[in-house]
């Protein structure tokens, strides 16, 4: 059987969704495939099941792309506002959490209903549990058509083929690398890819001692060289989680020190020098319990071989010196990530010096077009990743 349709789009999340809505309000014919049994599987377990849909802050430098440039086309055209509007005209309610992160009241599940209403009104067409097996461009005699598309469900023919099918990440919500497939085989060139937004792995000594403290959080202060994020640290059996990891993860490379502030709110010198003024015999572990939970205070003593039974009073200050600055600047022992199993996002990936940012259509390619998270252009936590897929395939629906 063979379909013929304008616009095909491949990948019914985020992205491939908001596109047929845009394409759609143009009148124009739009069949969306995807391989999954359901839509939108990504938004209906994301935030925690949620969904952080956007943020108030939407701006450029919460995007890492090998161009930073490039994003800022799409954002300013279809921006967090127009998203938000979308949820008032459906009467969805939301609220922000902290930090401009806008979350859903109701499940996120209400987010993919949204977008499957607006879906029936333009008309688009959806076939889920549909393979896709080829891509290729068809013959001049079969024009207006460009491509055609092999599936488990048939053939198609389209004008425009939009790639939707996102990152690498979860595998077991339908991520695959069919998108990137797709680049290679029409030529585009491909910025490497590596699993973000995801918890980090220690090896043994610093292991064990994250695993004392599986389940704990505190507020700490994240570094590289690059970039620094204040937020949660949550111990893990396996290492390192909690936003303030996650995101500076999308900054790291194996190599690449991470140093970690346990205390970020205060002068630690200074408040080590108090501490001993006023309570000189106080242990360690006492005054680091007046700031952390006990359990880390004690463990972290251990961790550290911090004498157990000295005073502060019997400790100088070239001593108070060094554990401020082991305070201030762990650097824990980084064996690496947990992979596309858990991460958020995946950086690289269609590598943006192919497309034109106004349409995202491959400059060499008329008719094909990149948009969501398969683009080299993700966000930072906090809604920014969702409103790159909003607007990229908003940006693509008003040209395919
Ligand atoms: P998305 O991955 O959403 O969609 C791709 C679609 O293509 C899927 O439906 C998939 O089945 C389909 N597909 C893939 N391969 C195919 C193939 N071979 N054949 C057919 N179909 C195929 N972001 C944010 O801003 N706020 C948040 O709260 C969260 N929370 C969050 C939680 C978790 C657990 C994850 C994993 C991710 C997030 N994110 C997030 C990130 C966000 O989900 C992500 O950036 C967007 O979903 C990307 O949208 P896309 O449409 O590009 O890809």
């Amino acid at each position: 059987m063979m379909q013929t349709t304008q616009v095909l789009i491949l990948g019914a999340g985020a992205a491939g969704l908001m596109c047929a809505i845009s394409a759609g309000q143009r009148k124009r014919q739009v069949i969306i495939l995807d391989h999954a049994s359901r839509a939108g599987n990504k938004i209906r377990i994301s935030g925690g099941g949620r969904c952080n849909f956007t943020n108030y802050f939407i701006e450029p430098e919460a995007y890492l792309s090998n161009n930073p440039h490039f994003c800022k086309s799409a954002l300013s055209r279809y921006t967090q506002w127009d998203f938000i509007a979308l949820m008032e005209k459906h009467g969805l309610p939301f609220h922000e959490k902290e930090a401009g992160q806008l979350f859903s009241d109701r499940k996120a599940q209400a987010i993919v209903d949204m977008l499957l209403a607006e879906i029936q009104e333009v008309g688009a067409q959806l076939s889920l549990e549909t393979e896709i097996y080829t891509v290729i461009k068809t013959k001049e005699n079969q024009s207006p058509y460009r491509f055609q598309v092999t599936t488990s469900q048939g053939d198609y023919l389209c004008e425009s083929l939009v790639v939707a099918t996102g990152g690498l990440s979860m595998p077991a919500l339908g991520a695959s690398a069919l998108g990137y497939q797709i680049a290679q085989e029409f030529g585009l060139s491909l910025v490497p890819q590596r699993a973000a937004l995801v918890p980090f792995t220690l090896h043994p000594q610093d292991k064990a001692f994250s695993a004392s403290l599986a389940g704990l959080s505190i507020n700490i202060r994240a570094h590289t060289a690059e970039k620094s994020f204040q937020g949660a640290l949550l111990f893990t059996h396996r290492g390192l989680s909690g936003p303030a990891i996650l995101q500076i993860s999308s900054y790291w490379q194996a190599g690449v020190p991470v140093s970690i502030h346990l205390m970020p709110d205060i002068d630690v010198l200074k408040a080590l020098k108090e501490a001993r003024q006023a309570h000189p015999k106080w242990e360690l572990k006492t005054w680091l319990a007046q700031y952390w939970p006990q359990r880390l205070a004690k463990a972290w003593c251990d961790y550290q071989n911090w004498p157990a039974s000295v005073t502060l009073s019997e400790l100088s200050n070239l001593k108070l010196e060094s554990y401020a600055q082991t305070i201030q600047a762990w650097v824990p022992n980084i064996a690496g990530t947990e992979g596309y199993r858990t991460a958020e996002v995946t950086l690289g990936g269609i590598d943006t010096d192919e497309l034109s940012s106004k349409s995202m259509q491959a400059k060499q390619v008329e008719g094909l077009y990149f948009i969501g998270e398969v683009v080299d252009v993700s966000g930072h936590l906090g809604g920014f990743n969702f409103q790159w897929a909003w607007s990229s395939a908003w940006a693509a629906g008003e040209y395919v």
